[in-house]
């Protein structure tokens, strides 16, 4: 049964989630508060609650939407730099990858972890020339972004004629089934497990405030829809077990601007 600090953090978080779902202006600096408080502990958690298994899924994704050797790429929102990691290994050098995140904290620890160009700057106003990627990639921010629009057009905006964006995210499962399994391992037993593994009550908020993002996102077919009006070509999404997304399209070949 949950105690009462559990209790009270699934409380505030849920109210946190729907104070900043309301208003997307308040979005923005939240979620630079959350993760610049939370940054320490993101690897660790997220090595947990991926089994081992990000890394591959990650590269996976990456390889399937057509990643190769020489390509260029901009992966935003790089936060602690585990998605613009698998990126360097599949295009062999790490200068061809720029990270980019609205988080002070994680662009330290992504400098840490990697050799690539950082720059501070969000989804929606990337700090960038245009045509500069081949490819536009962007792991577990999605949900994050308030203008969805303004972001896909700054991805277009950067990307080269012809050149990809990938996306990957987490949505609420819809089966019955699969929706109790992840409420319960999501929602309530990663925020457990990352608080006994990582001794602080912030990262337990962390996770809590994971799930609540997840069944509050902008649902698939609304993103491709998106994606669709903001002018990507063959937008479509690989789903893996009711729950993983991965959105990808392309930018089209004739398209200079
Ligand atoms: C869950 S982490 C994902 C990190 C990494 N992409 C990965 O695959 O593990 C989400 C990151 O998105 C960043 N973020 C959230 N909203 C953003 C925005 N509008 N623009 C840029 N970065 C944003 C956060 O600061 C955080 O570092």
């Amino acid at each position: 049964m949950a105690n009462n600090s559990e209790r009270l953090d699934a409380e505030q978080s849920r109210a946190l989630v729907a104070l900043y779902y309301a208003d997307p202006l308040r979005r923005l600096p939240f979620v630079r508060d959350l993760f610049n408080r939370t940054a320490e502990h993101y690897d660790s958690v997220n090595r947990l609650f991926s089994l081992g298994s990000g890394a591959w899924y990650r590269r996976t994704c990456l390889r399937r939407a057509g990643l190769r050797p020489g390509h260029e790429v901009v992966d935003v929102a790089v936060g602690t730099g585990l998605l613009a990691r698998e990126a360097v290994a599949i295009t062999g050098d790490c200068q061809s990858v720029i990270g980019v995140d609205v988080s002070e904290a994680m662009l330290a620890a992504a400098r840490r972890n990697l050799g690539i160009p950082l720059i501070q700057g969000a989804a929606e106003a990337l700090p960038l020339a245009s045509a500069v990627a081949d490819f536009v990639t962007m792991g577990y921010a999605l949900r994050h972004v308030a203008d969805l629009e303004a972001a896909f057009r700054e991805a277009i905006r950067v990307l080269r004629p012809g050149g990809t964006i990938v996306l990957l995210e987490m949505r609420a499962p819809r089966k019955r089934m699969s929706h109790m399994l992840a409420a319960a391992y999501i929602g309530g037993i990663m925020p457990l497990l990352s608080l006994l593994v990582t001794r602080d009550s912030r990262a337990r908020t962390l996770m809590r405030y994971h799930w609540d993002t997840i069944v509050n996102s902008v649902p698939p077919e609304a993103v491709m829809r998106t994606m669709v009006d903001s002018g990507f070509l063959g937008v479509n999404c690989w789903s893996e077990f009711d729950l993983f997304c991965c959105y990808f399209g392309r930018k089209a070949p004739d398209q200079t601007q």
